[in-house]
């Protein structure tokens, strides 16, 4: 058999493949769950509340993915060993890891909280970074290695007004994805980023004043949202170990152009 659907699956197909997929209960990590899902992975929603995570795979598996979850608080590392030990247990391997939890506040620089400033970068930075950390080291027990994909932001790239925290630890998280690309690249280990631009849900929709909508809305050239499907497609690129085979350390904006657009 040949056509495109039979290409397409052995470039992008998941089949056989395990993916832990870390605030997999949030709006864009349940989005990437589905996508990666329906490319045939197993998926393990990993995140804090259990009534989120269990109307997770509620949906996933009503679209028929195979999925589960397992509670993380990524900010504990015997929290993300037992999520690795967990996973290990039910589904044998790991192939994939999805960095997708964050958390975000919004203020005038005078005003940042140092306290804020540390639980920001607790879960945004250091969580990721230790979650790469514990999973690597089961991923280098891989034959096939295994894929990292950390959740940037535009904020990677240049800082938006007045998100202090959330945007040096965004700025971090490219930062760290290359640093771990570069150390692991000989080890079959592909660590690689996705920046999105805008995508309303739950820690950013407390943040979008009138006044900041209009000023995303002017700064994105196709002056719209992002719908969280739309990362889709480069998820499934940068993890997928046949089409992404030559990229690790990228880090990919999914922004409707913000980032190219200077005004
Ligand atoms: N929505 C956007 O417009 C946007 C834009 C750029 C980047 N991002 C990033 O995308 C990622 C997902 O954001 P979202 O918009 O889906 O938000 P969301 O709030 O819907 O999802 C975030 C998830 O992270 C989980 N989480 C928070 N702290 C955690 C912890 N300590 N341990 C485990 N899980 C934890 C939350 O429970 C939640 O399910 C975040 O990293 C965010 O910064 C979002």
């Amino acid at each position: 058999m040949s056509g495109p659907s039979v290409f397409l699956e052995g470039l992008f197909g998941l089949r056989g493949e395990v993916a832990v997929i870390i605030g997999g209960a949030g709006e864009l990590g349940g989005a990437l769950a589905a996508g990666i899902g329906q490319a045939g992975a197993h998926v393990v929603v990993a995140d804090m509340g259990e009534p989120a995570c269990q109307a997770r795979v509620e949906k996933l598996n009503a679209i028929g993915v195979s999925s589960e979850y397992i509670l993380v608080d990524i900010t504990n590392r015997d929290s993300i060993k037992s999520l690795l030990a967990g996973s290990l247990k039910k589904t044998g391997r790991v192939d994939m890891l999805v960095n997708c939890a964050g958390i975000n506040a919004a203020t005038p620089f005078l005003e940042v909280n140092p306290d804020t400033w540390d639980k920001i970068f607790a879960v945004n930075l250091k969580g990721m970074m230790e979650s790469c950390q514990v999973f690597v080291e089961s991923m280098l027990k891989n034959e096939s290695g295994g894929s990292i994909l950390n959740i940037g932001s535009v904020n990677s790239d240049k800082p938006l007004s007045r998100v202090f925290a959330y945007a040096a630890s965004k700025a971090g998280v490219v930062n760290l994805t290359q640093n771990i690309a570069q150390e692991f690249a000989s080890q079959k280990i592909r660590c690689n980023a996705i920046c999105p631009g805008f995508f309303p849900a739950e820690q950013n929709r407390k943040i979008l004043s009138e006044e900041r909508v209009a000023n995303i809305m002017n700064g994105t050239p196709m002056h719209r949202y992002g719908s969280p499907e739309e990362l889709v497609g480069a998820a499934l690129l940068l993890l997928s170990q046949r089409a992404g085979s030559y990229m690790t350390g990228a880090a990919v904006y999914v922004d409707g152009g913000f980032t190219c657009s200077w005004f």
